[in-house]
């Protein structure tokens, strides 16, 4: 009965404009089942401003201009040659386990003529392929939530950070509304706080077997959380609020911002915006439903 519930819920969002995005979300509807790498890439590099407007308080294009940076999980690589390209950034480095996006990056900064300045490696969810203090700056967007161990990530990426540099991170917490990656069949918020992860995957499959047109990847296990070992959604790994913070143990916070719904739909000035804010500082556990994402500057304490 529940998942008939549920899978009335994912039918009936299909007829508002809570249908998924039917795929990758930056490239417009027509392209995103055919587009090539190396467009994914440009889709990439055209949305790099994104990024920068969750540090409004901090001028992060210019921090990073004349650095040697790291972009951890890079996807197809357009943000990482815009590092360069449009910020100045000295040069830059993209990591990513999977080596179809470490050759799409790879492509576009041959495309751009920048082969010279911006790399990309594989990297294992284990560790970065790059020696203690190398880079100056790191940039991570959207990622934290995938990786297999963010406890593990955070500690690679102090170790490759110089002393004195900073991580700018930007990433959805678990239990955010709108955190569930569902995006390519439903934009319905609050789904996984309603139906457990199992149940999830098993309508969500039977949807994408009625629909040919939505070409993903298909989950067939679930991930568990790196601490508790409970199955969580596909590709992610479960973190909140409280785990991120035990996670950065070492690691000095020079800023962290939850941006709240209405902050990203009607702007961190907007009167519902600064009335809902207090929400965001309830317990975690009441918080998170209400937390888009996190924008988040660690440095690593220069004496370290
Ligand atoms: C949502 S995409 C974001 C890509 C890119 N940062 C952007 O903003 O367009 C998440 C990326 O994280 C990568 N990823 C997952 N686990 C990772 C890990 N342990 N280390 C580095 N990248 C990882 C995925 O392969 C994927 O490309």
């Amino acid at each position: 009965m529940l998942d008939s519930l549920l899978s009335g819920i994912i039918a009936v969002s299909q007829k508002t404009p809570f249908r998924g995005r039917g795929g990758y979300t930056n490239l417009p509807k027509d392209r995103q089942q055919v587009a090539t790498p190396l467009e994914k890439g440009e889709a990439e590099a055209a949305d790099v401003d994104r990024f920068f407007q969750f540090f409004p308080s901090a001028p992060v294009r210019e921090e990073i201009a004349g650095k040697s940076i790291l972009d951890f999980g890079s996807g197809y690589g357009g943000r990482t040659v815009e590092y360069v390209r449009i910020c100045g950034a000295n040069d830059a480095c993209g990591v990513e386990p999977f080596q179809n996006a470490v050759d799409a990056g790879t492509a576009l900064a041959a495309k751009r003529s920048l082969s010279d300045k911006v790399h990309f490696k594989l990297c294992t969810q284990e560790s970065i392929p790059y020696e203690d203090r190398r880079f100056d700056a790191i940039l991570t967007f959207d990622v934290l939530e995938h990786v297999a161990d963010p406890r593990t990530s955070l500690q690679e990426l102090y170790r490759v950070l110089k002393p004195g540099g900073s991580l700018y991170a930007v990433f959805p917490v678990y239990r955010g509304a709108f955190s569930h990656h569902l995006d390519y069949l439903t934009l319905v918020p609050g789904l996984h706080l309603l139906f457990g992860p199992d149940r999830l995957l098993r309508v969500v499959n039977r949807h994408l077997d009625a629909r040919p047109d939505i070409i993903v990847g298909r989950h067939d296990r679930l991930p568990t959380h790196y601490k508790t070992g409970k199955p969580v959604l596909p590709m992610l790994n479960g973190m909140g609020l409280r785990d991120f913070k035990e996670a950065i143990e070492g690691w000095k916070v020079r800023s962290l911002t939850l941006n709240s719904i209405p902050d990203i739909v009607l702007g961190r000035r907007s009167l519902v915006s600064r009335l809902t804010r207090p929400l965001t500082t309830m317990p975690p556990v009441l918080a998170e439903p209400f937390v888009f994402n996190v924008a988040v500057i660690l440095t690593r304490p220069a004496e370290s």
